[in-house]
C-alpha cells in the first residue's frame, strides 16, 4: 500500500521517478508526488489523482539529480494535493515519503502544534518531516534516527534534505524498502517493480535498518538506542525478467495474469509431485515425516482472497489427511487472544508476503510458541522471512489488484500439502497417485477453461447489468462462491453476496427475483442432486441462473433456461480450483463491460500494509 521510489545519480531524477511511480501505481493510486534536490534546494510537486495527472502538471524547471517520489493510498486525511507525499518541514528543507502508519501521530501533531509549528496536512507522515527538520544533529542519518525514535508504528521512509544534497536516507520498520545498484547511480524503492528496468541488483533492508544512499553506493546501519551501528548488507542479483512487470499486448495486467495461469500452475507443481509414492515433495516445509505425523490440527490464516483459498485448503486437508482444519481471517485472529497449541500447524497464506494483518497473526503465533509455515509468492518478503518454513508459490509478479494466478497457486500448494499430510497418515498410495495425476492434469485443464473466455464474456455482459447478485455453493463449492463474489464486487462494484446453497431458503431466498441473478457452483459430486433442487427453487421464483458445473450434470428441465458453463472434470477433491477460474473470467469481463479500471479498482490497493 503506497509506493516509494528514489533516484540519485547522473541523470535528471524527475522522469525516472515518474516512471517508477507509474510502475508502483497498483500499490496506491489516489495521489502522487515527487521532490527533487536541485540548485535551489528542495522542489516539490504533488497532486491528487493518478501519476499521469502529476506528470502533466509538473513545472518545466524541475531539474535535479536526486529525488524521491510517492504514490498514495490514503489513511490519514482525504486524497488531495496537500495530503499527497512528499511532506516537508516549515522551511521546506526536508522532504519525506512514507509507507506505513505512525500510531502516535495525533500526540506528536499536538506537541508540534503546541511548539508553534504549522501543520499543513492531515497526515501522520508530516510529523516526521518536522521532527527531522527540527533536529540539529550533525548528520542527516542522526536527524532521521532522532525523529524515528519518537515514532511508534510502521514505516518505510525515504528522506532528502537541502543541506545534505548528496544523499537519500531510507529506513524501514514493517514496510519494505530496497536499494537498487546502478552504474554511478542508485535507486531506492518499496517494490522491485519500480526499478527492475534499471537494475536487478538490490539489497533488501531489514526492519530496524537504515541506509545512506549516494550516487556511488550505499551503507547500512541498525538503528539502536545508543546510536547507529554499521551493518554489512550487500546487494544481490535477483533472478527476474523485467518483462514480467509489463502487460505486453494485454489491455490489462489482470487479463495477462489470467492467461498466465497454466504456465504458473506448472511452475508451482514442478519438482514437487512424487508420482512413485503418490505424495507431495515439499522440502521447504522444514518438517520431517514424524513432525508431519504429529500435527493434530491445522489453522490457516490469510486475508481476503487468501482467506477464501485458505478455506479451500482447510477442506482439502480435512478430506485428504483427516486432520481437523479451518481457516480464519488473519485480520481478526490476534484480537481474540487465540489459543495457540503446540501440535497445531499454523499456515499463513499471502501473495505479497506483506499483508500486515497476516504478518501480525504470524507474530502472534510465534509469540505464544506456535509453529507457522507460509504459502507466499514474494520471495524474501516480510511473511516469508517470519515463518518457520513453507511453500513459495512461483506465480511471478502479480500486478493487478485482483488476485488470480497467485490464488490458483495457493490452492495447488494446499493440495500438495494435503496429499503429503495424508500420505503420512491413512491416505492410500493409490489415492495418493490418483491425486498426483489429478494435479498434473490441472495446468492443461485451466487452459481448457480459459478457452471458454468468449462464452464467459457473453454471460458476463448480462451479469454486469445486475445491481445485486448471489454466488452460491456447498461444502467444497462454498469457498469458491465466496471467492467468486469477492472478485466480482472488487472490480465491478456490484453487490455480490456469497451464500451456502443450503442456507438460501433460510432467509435470502426472499431477495431472489428477476432482477437478482445467481451464479451457482454445481460440481458433479455427492451433493449434485441437492444443488440441482436448489436451482429449481431459484428458477421457480424467476431468478436468472448461471451454473458453473460439469458436462455430466443433468440439469433436467432447467437445461436451456440457464446459462451453463462446463468445466473439465478432475478428481472431486480438486474440483474447486477449476470451478474458480470461470468466476475470475466472468468478473473480468463484467468489469470490462462496465468500463472500469480493472487493474486499479476504486478504493483498493495491492498489498495491504496497514491494519
Ligand atoms: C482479492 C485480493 C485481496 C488479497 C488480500 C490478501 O482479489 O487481492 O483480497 O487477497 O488483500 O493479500 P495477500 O495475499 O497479498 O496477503
Amino acid at each position: 500500500m503506497c509506493g516509494i521510489v528514489g533516484y540519485i545519480g547522473t541523470q535528471q531524477a524527475a522522469p525516472l521517478l515518474l516512471e517508477g511511480l507509474t510502475r508502483l501505481e497498483h500499490r496506491g493510486y489516489d495521489s502522487a508526488g515527487v521532490a527533487v534536490v536541485g540548485g535551489s534546494g528542495v522542489k516539490l510537486a504533488k497532486k491528487a489523482g493518478r501519476v499521469r495527472d502529476l506528470s502533466e502538471g509538473l513545472p518545466k524547471r524541475f531539474g535535479g539529480k536526486i529525488g524521491i517520489g510517492h504514490t498514495r493510498w490514503a489513511t490519514h486525511g482525504p486524497a488531495n494535493d496537500v495530503n499527497a507525499h512528499p511532506h516537508t518541514d516549515e522551511a521546506g528543507q526536508v522532504a519525506v515519503v512514507h509507507n506505513g502508519i505512525i500510531d502516535n501521530a495525533s500526540a506528536l501533531r499536538a506537541e508540534l502544534a503546541d511548539a508553534g509549528v504549522t501543520l499543513a496536512s492531515d497526515t501522520d507522515t508530516e510529523v516526521l518531516a518536522h521532527l527531522i527538520g527540527a533536529s540539529s544533529a550533525n548528520t542527516l542519518e542522526k536527524r532521521v534516527a532522532e525523529a524515528l525514535a519518537r515514532v511508534e508504528g510502521t514505516y518505510g521512509i525515504a528522506v532528502v534534505h537541502a543541506d545534505f544534497a548528496d544523499r537519500i536516507v531510507v529506513a524501514r520498520n514493517g514496510s519494505p524498502l530496497i536499494v537498487g545498484v546502478g552504474d554511478h547511480e542508485m535507486y531506492v524503492a518499496s517494490d522491485l517493480a519500480a526499478v527492475v528496468r534499471y537494475t536487478t541488483t538490490v539489497a533488501h533492508l531489514d526492519d530496524g535498518e537504515m541506509a545512506t544512499v549516494t550516487a556511488s553506493g550505499f551503507t547500512t546501519y541498525r538503528i539502536e538506542s545508543t546510536g547507529l551501528a554499521a551493518t554489512d548488507r550487500r546487494a544481490n542479483k535477483v533472478d527476474i525478467d523485467p518483462a514480467a512487470y509489463d502487460a505486453g499486448d494485454h489491455e490489462s495486467f489482470m487479463h495477462k495474469e489470467l492467461l498466465e495461469q497454466p504456465a504458473r500452475a506448472e511452475a508451482v507443481l514442478r519438482g514437487r509431485l512424487d508420482e512413485r509414492f503418490g505424495t507431495g515433495h515439499l522440502g521447504g516445509l522444514n518438517l520431517d515425516a514424524r513432525e508431519l505425523r504429529a500435527i493434530r490440527r491445522v489453522k490457516i490464516l490469510g486475508c481476503g482472497s487468501a482467506y477464501y483459498v485458505g478455506q479451500m485448503g482447510a477442506s482439502l486437508i480435512e478430506e485428504l489427511a483427516r486432520i481437523p482444519a479451518d481457516a480464519e481471517a488473519a485480520s481478526e485472529f490476534r484480537y481474540r487472544n487465540p489459543i495457540i497449541e503446540p501440535d497445531t500447524l499454523y499456515i499463513a497464506v499471502s501473495q505479497s508476503g506483506e499483508t500486515i494483518d497476516t504478518l501480525l497473526a504470524v507474530q502472534e503465533v510465534h509469540r505464544k510458541g506456535g509453529r507457522c509455515i507460509g504459502l507466499v509468492n514474494v520471495v524474501g518478503s516480510a511473511i516469508a522471512r517470519e515463518v518457520d518454513g513453507g511453500i513459495y508459490l512461483h506465480s511471478g509478479p502479480e500486478v493487478a489488484v485482483a488476485s488470480t494466478k497467485a490464488l490458483t497457486n495457493m490452492y495447488l500448494a494446499f493440495a500438495m500439502l494435503a496429499v503429503q499430510l495424508g500420505r503420512v497418515r491413512d491416505l492410500s498410495i493409490s489415492d495418493g497417485k490418483r491425486l498426483i495425476a489429478g494435479l498434473t492434469a490441472i495446468p492443461g485443464q485451466i487452459e481448457e477453461v480459459l478457452a471458454t473466455e468468449p462464452q464467459l464474456a457473453v454471460v458476463a455482459k448480462q451479469l454486469a447489468q445486475a445491481e445485486s447478485l448471489f454466488f452460491i455453493g456447498r461444502v467444497r463449492g462454498f469457498p469458491v462462491a465466496r471467492e467468486g463474489a469477492q472478485k466480482f464486487k472488487e472490480i465491478t462494484y456490484r453487490h455480490a453476496e456469497a451464500y451456502q446453497t443450503s442456507e438460501l431458503k433460510h432467509g435470502p431466498l426472499a431477495l431472489i427475483s428477476t432482477e437478482v441473478p445467481t451464479v451457482a457452483i454445481v460440481p458433479d459430486d455427492e451433493l449434485v442432486e441437492r444443488n440441482v433442487a436448489a436451482l429449481h427453487e431459484i428458477a421457480a421464483r424467476g431468478g436468472p441462473l448461471t451454473v458453473i458445473t460439469h458436462a455430466s450434470v443433468d440439469l433436467g428441465d432447467l437445461a436451456g433456461k440457464v446459462e451453463r458453463i462446463d468445466v473439465p472434470r478432475n478428481e472431486r477433491e480438486l474440483d474447486p480450483i477449476l470451478l474458480t477460474i470461470p468466476l475470475q473470467v466472468l468478473s473480468y469481463h463484467a468489469a470490462l463491460t462496465l468500463g472500469h479500471d480493472i487493474d486499479k479498482p476504486r478504493n483498493l490497493a495491492k498489498s495491504v500494509t496497514v491494519e
